[in-house]
């Protein structure tokens, strides 16, 4: 299972090992780390489970679809990295991703 690392926007760093096919949200609420709140459950409508794929790891991620990208539109504490983590599924290929976490969800 790849390793992900979550990083808080207060610091603190997780890395979990997460199942290929499963959702950086999902991942993220399997291993209780704060600062994703997924009210909608992955449905991708709540945006509060907004990330920010390190620079470095964009390309790996992949790029938000349309309903997705719609969505990031209305987060104002927004990057060019942020995603929806619901909406990004953990691939062989994201071994040792980082994740930054923002500061609130609301
Ligand atoms: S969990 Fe609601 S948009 Fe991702």
């Amino acid at each position: 299972m790849p390793v992900i690392n979550y990083i808080e926007a207060n610091g603190t760093e997780y890395s979990i090992d997460i199942a290929e096919g499963v959702s950086l949200m999902q991942g993220a609420l399997d291993n209780m780390i704060d600062g994703i709140v997924a009210e909608c459950g992955g449905c991708c409508v709540c945006c509060t489970c907004h990330c920010m794929i390190d620079p470095a790891w964009v390309e790996v991620a992949g790029a938000a679809g349309a309903e997705e990208a719609e969505m990031l539109e209305m987060i104002d504490s927004r990057s060019e990295t942020s995603r929806l983590s619901c909406q990004v599924k953990v691939t062989a290929a994201m071994e040792g991703m980082v994740v930054h976490l923002p500061e609130s969800q609301y």
